[in-house]
């Protein structure tokens, strides 16, 4: 565990002064993606526009980029951001997880290069009534998209202590989880982000002396109300299918789990037998389709997470689409 972003604060800094999301990793990103003139590219996580407007501007004249993202606000601010771009841009509100689908609706075929920029961004942070943030007072709702499915209060206030504490466990690897959970039973019905974070707070030691008590509790309800690594699992194979061969996938992730996800997926299908070892014959009948470029995960410099501390966790992954599969 390590995302550290539930306190919320956006950073201005170059590129995206003006823009409430500082795009992390933002040179890493050009530099593993190189785009190029007359390439299809897809931002499966395109929030406030910046990796996209990095990729559109370095890609002119003609490439085209297919941007995605759940949330209506980022949207609207990434249509604003990118409108000189014109006919080289679409914008969709989907998942990634359905990309392929856009993808074909649209008539791209395959893609050369992938972004996905996990998680949450600053605006969502930033706007207390998304819930996201435990520093602000606001309805606990923490969907990407608020039009669709139960917010986390709805988690909050139906779900039982185990399951509950189950959650808080496994995706904010808290280990107070049942302390945690046995005090939001008692305390229900709960509907805002200070009550919880409150009542967290009372509820645990300080025992991360950097860390507010309530951030592990806060990702962990994030990633169950949006079914995050869920997401990311079904949509990798996917997305490498709509991968043009000699095309590029770029994951940066912001915690652990989601990092694991990506980095067994790519370990996986970048070996020809996926047999377990003791196997004396190969009988997967696996074959490589991908080659990895970042055999360590690239992070943010020491300048960057001083301009933008935000990104302190970020790690990205790259790998090459090596086959026609
Ligand atoms: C860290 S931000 C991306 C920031 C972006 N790269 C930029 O430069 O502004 C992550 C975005 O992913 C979106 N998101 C999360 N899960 C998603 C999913 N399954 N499909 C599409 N977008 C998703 C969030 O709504 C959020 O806007």
């Amino acid at each position: 565990m390590n995302d550290s972003t539930y306190g919320g604060g956006s950073v201005a800094g170059d590129p995206g002064d003006y823009f409430p999301h500082q795009p992390v990793l933002y040179q890493e990103v050009l530099d593993s993606l190189a785009p190029e003139s007359g390439k299809a590219y897809l931002d499966g996580t395109l929030g406030a526009g910046g990796h996209a407007e990095g990729i559109l501007q370095a890609s002119a004249p003609q490439g085209r980029l297919l941007g995605l993202d759940l949330d209506p606000d980022a949207l609207a601010i990434a249509r604003q951001r990118l409108l000189g771009f014109k006919n080289r841009v679409i914008i969709r509100q989907a998942s990634y997880q359905y990309a392929d689908e856009i993808l074909e609706e649209i008539g791209w075929n395959r893609v050369a290069r992938i972004l996905l920029d996990l998680g949450v961004s600053s605006m969502q942070l930033d706007q207390p009534h998304r819930g996201f943030s435990f520093r602000h007072e606001g309805a606990l709702d923490m969907r990407f998209n608020p039009e669709v499915g139960s917010s986390a209060a709805d988690l909050i206030n139906k779900l039982s202590e185990e399951a509950l504490a189950d959650i808080i466990y496994k995706y904010g690897e808290e280990r107070y989880a049942r302390r945690i959970a046995r005090a939001i039973v008692g305390a229900r019905p709960i509907r805002s982000s200070q009550t919880l974070a409150a009542l967290i707070e009372e509820t645990l030691p300080r025992y991360e002396a950097h860390l507010h008590p309530a951030t592990r509790t806060f990702q962990a309800l994030r990633i169950a109300t949006n079914q995050e690594l869920e997401a990311i699992a079904a949509a990798l194979p996917k997305l490498v299918k709509s991968l043009a061969p000699g095309g590029r996938i770029a994951v940066i992730s912001f915690h652990s789990l989601e990092d694991r996800i990506v980095k067994q997926f790519f370990a996986r299908e970048s070996r020809d037998c996926i047999c377990p070892p003791e196997q004396p014959i190969c009988t997967c009948d696996h074959v490589a389709i991908l080659k990895v470029l970042t055999k360590k995960p690239v992070r943010p410099t020491e300048l960057e997470i001083k301009a933008n501390p935000r990104s302190r966790s970020a790690k990205l992954r790259v790998a090459e689409k090596t086959s026609l599969a």
